[in-house]
Order: structure tokens, then sequence, then C-alpha cells
């Protein structure tokens, strides 16, 4: 949720370029607008709203070898031009990003303005460059300090002054911001992937800290001056899994990705015992499991195997509603944070409630460095950077660390015996396999997908395990295609869905082998009664599929548990070539942006 971005090179480089292409490599925050400021003797600014590829085709050369830039997500005044950041003070003397919301800004700007500052945008940012002048004391870094004093939210921010130059000072509160050491310079962005081209060294700030960055190095201390010594970290990430790599899409490749993704989440986690995880917490008598978006799908499917296999009653809560509910969580629970990006703030502040219960916790992540390792215990999920918005990879790689842990769970409540846990191990062992299987079968699943294209509207619904994967099947095709989509569990049509069948409308039936199977034929058979025209997800072996469904898409044989993620794959191809169709902008869907790192 926006991206901000820095670059100071040695004095004969060029910010320019970099500050670009950092900044297309963060566009997934956001893209609402776009914009730089780069130093040379004064500060230029360019920005525009849209894409960073609308700033790059309007902007002239800037000369200088030191700059910040931002992509926006916009929360405070619409996107436009004059809302785009970077934001200045009055003098045009000290340029500011931020990604976050400053809460009191309306209280400072109204100071501001009584002092005679006057104010060219809507945003709450903007307030950040104006008190960074009134508290100026002739070093930016002691000035933006004071400032940070007096505001109230959230912040990942980096300010220049051309009387302060050749120096970035970033500072970060609730909103993620890491620093990169490469030999062309150092670099600033919002996440690792956006620096992963340059350098693998990088400096993860926390809460709470300040750098400053000088041809000198960089130098780090807390908020309130006390100096800090950070290791610099290096990521395993290789630099090329962040690029298209001659895909249409980022979306396409990384669901192309998803065999050699889950060999790596799997990879030394499989021992002659059966499973071997990081982290694990066994002694739970209730889970809760928090999320948003697609990791609450896989928190929901989390629920099915730790249950079916552990037998620990999981609850699975939407990050959002479960800070405000005032959960009952005591020290015999565990509480299991799921999240691609380790940043989304709703989820972050849900494990946070947690510290206060004292109970277990720990998080499913997959960015390394990212705010939830830094508060909690993490299972990584191994995905590598994903960057389209629509997440693919994370997902089924969340799916298998919770079939994992669920494995894990079981064998160590002795609910399951170490037969039944080996016999597991080796079917997971075929999931990377079948899931290459499936993603040979595109070419098929994309004939079906363009037969329904131009439907308005349509229903997916599961049972059991499959329930999950209908919702998430759903929310993929409605986020990168805007059709209606909706997710329903198959046995619940009757109590109301099933008004919105009518002649002709699409329905994805997820209807592969279990101890469902059965009884979704029965809910196919209700609603092809009423005219839907159904698509049915089965198995390679299912020969009595056809006569209910009017077209099949075939996964392979496999344990009734693992299919779920066989199925989710042939949902994401289907609602991608639907997206194709219809010329969506698919890694950038409208309105969404993949960290949404504020409430
Ligand atoms: C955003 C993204 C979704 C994602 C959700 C949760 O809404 O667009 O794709 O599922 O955030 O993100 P997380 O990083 O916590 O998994």
């Amino acid at each position: 949720m926006c991206g901000i971005v820095g670059y100071l090179g040695g004095s004969s480089a060029a910010a320019q370029p970099v500050l670009f292409d950092l900044l297309k490599r963060l566009e997934y925050r956001g893209y609402d607008s776009a914009g730089i400021a780069v130093m040379n003797g004064s500060i230029q600014v360019l920005k525009t709203k849209g894409s960073v590829n609308n700033l790059m085709s309007e902007t002239p050369i800037l000369r200088g070898c030191c700059g910040i830039g931002h992509t926006r997500w916009a929360t405070h005044g619409k996107p436009s031009s004059k809302n785009a950041h970077p934001h200045c003070c009055d003098t045009n003397k000290i340029a500011v990003v931020h990604n976050g919301i400053i809460e009191n800004y309306i209280e400072i700007r109204d100071k501001l303005i009584d002092l005679g500052h006057k104010f060219r945008s809507e945003t709450d940012t903007e307030v950040l460059p104006h008190l960074i002048e009134e508290n100026y004391n002739n070093d930016l870094e002691s000035s933006v300090r004071q400032a940070l004093s007096m505001v109230r939210g959230s912040y990942a921010l980096a300010a220049i002054s051309s009387n302060d130059p050749d120096k970035i000072v970033v500072a970060r509160k609730d909103s993620p911001l890491v620093l990169g050491l490469g030999e062309t310079g150092f670099f600033i962005a919002s996440d690792v992937s956006g620096i992963l081209k340059y350098t693998k060294d990088v400096i993860f700030l926390n809460d709470r800290e300040l750098a400053v960055i000088s041809h000198n190095g960089i130098e780090i201390t807390t908020l309130d001056g006390k100096k800090v010594d950070k290791k610099i970290e290096t990521i395993k990430w290789n630099a090329e899994s962040a690029e298209k790599s001659g895909y249409p899409h980022f979306m396409l490749k990384e669901i192309f990705e998803q065999p050699d993704v889950i060999r790596e989440t799997f990879s030394g986690r499989m021992s002659a015992e059966g499973v071997d995880l990081e982290v694990v917490m066994p002694d739970a008598r209730r889970i809760i499991i928090t999320a948003c978006g697609t990791s609450y799908h896989a928190g929901l499917f989390g629920r099915y195997v730790i249950e079916r296999f552990a037998r620990i009653p999981v609850n699975v809560e939407i990050a959002s509603e479960f800070r405000y509910i005032n959960p009952i969580v005591n020290s015999s629970d565990l509480v299991i944070g799921i999240t691609q990006s380790g940043e989304t703030a709703d989820t972050l502040a849900a494990v946070r409630e947690v510290n206060l219960e004292k109970s277990q916790k720990f998080g499913i992540v997959n960015v390394p460095g990212s705010s939830i390792t830094r508060e909690s215990q993490c299972l990584f999920t191994r995905a590598g950077p994903e960057i389209g918005v629509a997440a693919t990879k994370s997902f089924t790689s969340q799916l298998a660390v919770l079939l994992l842990l669920a494995v894990q769970l079981g064998r160590a409540r002795k609910e399951m015996s170490t037969a039944d846990a080996n016999d597991f191990v080796y079917d997971l062992k075929q999931m990377s396999g079948n899931i290459q299987r499936v993603l040979n079968e595109a070419d098929n699943i994309k004939k079906c997908a363009l037969v329904f294209a131009d439907a308005d509207q349509f229903l997916f619904m599961g049972r059991g395990a499959n329930y999950p994967i209908a919702l998430e099947g759903a929310l993929k095709l409605k986020e990168i295609s805007y059709i209606k989509a909706e997710g329903f569990p198959a046995g619940e049509l009757k109590h109301g869905p099933l008004a919105l069948i009518y002649d002709g409308v699409p329905v994805v039936a997820i209807a592969t082998e279990g101890v469902t199977y059965e009884k979704m034929l029965g809910n196919i058979k209700e609603i092809k009664a009423r005219g839907a025209t159904v698509i049915g997800i089965a198995n390679e072996s299912d020969t009595k599929i056809e006569k209910y469904v009017d077209r099949v898409l075939r996964i392979p044989d496999s344990n009734p548990w693992i299919s779920p993620v066989l199925s989710s794959v042939v949902l994401q191809l289907f609602a991608y070539y639907v997206a194709d169709y219809k010329g969506c902008e698919i890694d950038k869907p409208r309105n969404l942006a993949k960290s949404v790192t504020v409430e």
C-alpha cells in the first residue's frame, strides 16, 4: 500500500533511472499516482496521476545522484497529480515521500496554516515537509526527529533537503522499510523485491528507528536518538524471481512457478518421522488462525486439515474483525497469523492483540524480514517474491505449510499413526508433479474460460476442504476480471444463494473425490434443475461426472486433502484467462494493492 523508494549513488551516478526502476518494481503496492524528487543543488520534483509509465513518458531528464520516489494507493485525497508524492514545504527545500497515515494531520495542518504555511494537496502526508521546515535547525536529521515527535499514526518516510544535500533521512513506525547496500550505492524501498536487482545485502529498519544515508554510509538510531547497531542480512531470493522472464504477466509466471515453489516449501521439512517444521507448539488446546483476503481462505482450509489430523479445535478469524470483537483468548490458545507480505496492518494488529493475552503465537509468512517476522516466530512459505497483486503461488504454499503443520501436530498429539503420516507424506511428495500436470492442461482450461468470459456473474461451490477453494476461486475471478463472483458451501445454496441461479448462469462446482463427493453431485443436480451451466472440477478417473455437468476440468487423482491445492491452480488459470480475454490490467487490478499496510 504505497511504495516508497530512495537512491543515493556516487557523485557521478544518475538517480532518476534508478528511481523509476525501483518504482516500477514496487508498483504492485499502489498505482494511483507516482512521483520522484531528485537533488541537484535544488530539489526537482516530477509527479503525475496514474502509473509509473505515465511518469516516465512525460519526464525530462533530471540530473543528480540522490533522490526519493513514491507510487501511491490513495487514502487521503483522490488520485491526482496534486495529491501525488513527493510533497514539499513552501520553499521547496524539503521533499518527503510517505507510506502510512498521519492520524493527527488536520490538527497539525491547522496550526501550520496559522503559522503561514500554504498547503497544495488534500493529503495527510503534506504536513510532514511543512512540519520539518517549521522545526528546521540546520540539519535534516534532527528536524525530522523533532517533526516525528509531534505526529501520531503510521509511517515509512524518506526526506531530502537542499540545505543538507546528498543525504536521505528515513524513518519507520508501523509501515515497512528496507535499506539496501549495493555496489552502485544505497537503496531504499518499502520491501525487498524492489531492490533485489541491485543488492541482496539489506538492513530492515524496525519500528521507531531512523536512518541517515549519506556518502559516509548509513547511521541508524532510535527516534529518540540512541545509536542502534544493525545486522546486514543477505536475502536468499534470486533476482530473476522478481522479473517477468518472458511471461506476459507476473500472475501467469507465478502460477507456473508453483511446482518449484511447492518443492521449495517442502524442502528439508519431511523426515523419516513424517514432518519436521521449525515451529509447531503442539500443546495448544485451541488454535485461532487470523488473516485477510487470500490468506484468510488458506486459514479456512487450515481449519479442515488441522481438525482432521490433529483433532485440535480451530477458529478462523478475519483479522480486521478479530481485533474489535474483544476476542476471548487465553494462555492455552495458539494464535497463527497467516500473511504473504508479513505487513498487512490488520493481521499484524490482530497478532499483536494476542501479546496482551500471553497466549502462544506464530506467523505463516512469505516475505523475509517483514514486520511479522520481527515480532513473532514464523514458518516461511518460501514462495519467493510475488508481484502480481492477485495471490497465487503464495496461496498454494500456505496450503502446503498448513498440510505439513496438520501432520506434525497430528503426530505430536498421537492422533495420527506413523504409518498414516508416512503415507500422507508420500502423497504430499506427489503434489508438485501433480501441479505440473494441471499446468500442462492450461490450454484446455483457457478454452473453457473463453466460453464463459462474457458472463456477468459466476458462482463457485465446494464442500469440506473444497469450500475455501471455492471462495478463493471466486475472489481470484472478481479481483482480476471485475466479474461478480461468489463462493458458497454447496449445501448452503438452498438457504438463499439458489435464488441467484437463472438460465445459463455459470457455476463452478468443485466435485473431487472425498467424503462429500456424492453430496456434491446432489447439489449439482439442484442447480442444473434450475438452469445453471455447470463447470465441474473433477478427478481424472471420475467416470460419472460428465453426466452431471456441462463441462469438466480434470485434476490428477490424489489424496482428497491434497486435491484442493490442485483445484486452486485450475481456478487461478481460469480467472487469469477470463481476465486476459477481457483485457484487464491483470497484475494491477483497479483499486487494489498487494500489501495493505493501513487498517
Ligand atoms: C491484499 C491483497 C490480497 C491478499 C491480502 C492479504 O488485499 O490484494 O491478495 O490476500 O491483502 O495479504 P497478506 O500479505 O496478509 O497475505
